[in-house]
């Protein structure tokens, strides 16, 4: 169900966007609200199909768009986008790394070449992209006045505040581009003026990354475990987005906004509320009967 965004139509009127992985899922949805908030939108991708598809949904909706076939583990495709981008909307503002690999595995049967082909996409691949950026979104950059740069988001993942199973894989590769977050947003927030905030989904409904990762019945048994009880949309994270990517977030610079209802938070309820107040009370008038303090007890 779509929800009305909570921000003025025009926060990003005149802003170009280029996002990685942009055209599926998470990364489209983001696209399309930067988009309706008044962005020029860059989609690159691998699949020309996909990409297709989701130039007409935006340009439907009204929404400048080009769509630009690459992969972010190439060097040259990532320059060639980017050139791309500049020589159609003269400029860039903000780059969203989303494009990401992913599947479930346990560690024993993963080879070195399946975990390097993540870290690939999602680490060095983040890194390859912001690189090439670099010349486009500091401040002076092409289109840009002297005192003010782009802006970089980073699509992580909490995967990796604790352990996973069976994605050691994504797990080191997300934390990898949550390290490179805060290391580009001290290095480039202090000497071009781009600041550089990532977002960590939980689990999405209607995406890729739960169909693939958590089977129905396996999901339905992690809501209820989950504080807000529900699953998020991507229209959650494409709000936190916005909000990082407008003037909103204009101090917020080397965060990772987690954006998962407190999912990573959660353990599963040991005891049930009433039975933990009836313990308490039984505590307290022990404590009052022998008159001995609490914490003695
Ligand atoms: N289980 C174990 N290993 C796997 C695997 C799986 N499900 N899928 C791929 N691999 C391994 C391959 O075996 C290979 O290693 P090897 O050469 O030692 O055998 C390595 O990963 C590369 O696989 P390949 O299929 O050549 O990579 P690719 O570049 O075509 O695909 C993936 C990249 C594997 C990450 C692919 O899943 C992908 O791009 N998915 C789309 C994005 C996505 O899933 N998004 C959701 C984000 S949450």
């Amino acid at each position: 169900m779509e929800s009305r965004s909570p921000f003025k139509g025009d926060i990003l009127r005149g802003k170009v966007a280029l996002l990685t992985g942009g055209g599926s899922g998470i990364g489209f949805e983001i696209s399309a609200q930067l988009g309706k908030h008044g962005a020029s939108i860059a989609i690159m991708g691998r699949r020309k199909t996909v990409l297709d598809a989701a130039v007409s949904a935006l340009q439907s909706q009204g929404i400048q768009a080009i769509g630009l076939e690459g992969d972010v583990r190439k060097q040259d495709d990532a320059v060639r986008v980017l050139e791309s981008t500049i020589k159609q909307f003269g400029k860039l503002d903000i780059l969203v790394n989303a494009a990401a690999g992913n599947f479930l595995v346990p560690a024993e049967d993963l080879s070195p070449n399946g975990f390097r082909t993540v870290m690939d996409i999602d680490s060095v691949g983040t890194f390859t992209m912001c690189h090439e950026a670099l010349k486009y979104l500091k401040k002076g950059g092409p289109g840009k006045d002297s005192s003010s740069g782009g802006i970089i988001i980073n699509i992580s993942a909490t995967l990796h505040y604790t352990a996973s199973w069976y994605q050691i894989h994504v797990s080191a590769a997300k934390a990898a581009v949550d390290s490179i977050t805060r290391s580009l947003a001290l290095e480039w927030g202090t000497d071009y003026d781009i600041r550089v905030n990532g977002i960590a989904p939980g689990p999405i409904g209607d995406t890729a990354g739960v169909s693939k990762l958590a089977p129905d019945e396996i999901m339905k048994k992690s809501i209820e475990n989950q504080p807000l009880y529900k699953l998020g949309e991507k229209w959650d994270i494409a709000m936190a987005a916005l909000y990082l990517a407008s003037d909103a977030g204009k101090y917020i610079n080397g965060t990772t906004l987690v954006v998962d209802g407190g999912l990573w938070l959660s353990s599963p309820r040991r005891l049930p509320k009433e039975a933990v107040k009836q313990l308490s009370l039984a505590v307290e008038r022990r404590s009052r009967d022998v008159g001995i303090p609490k914490s003695k007890l």
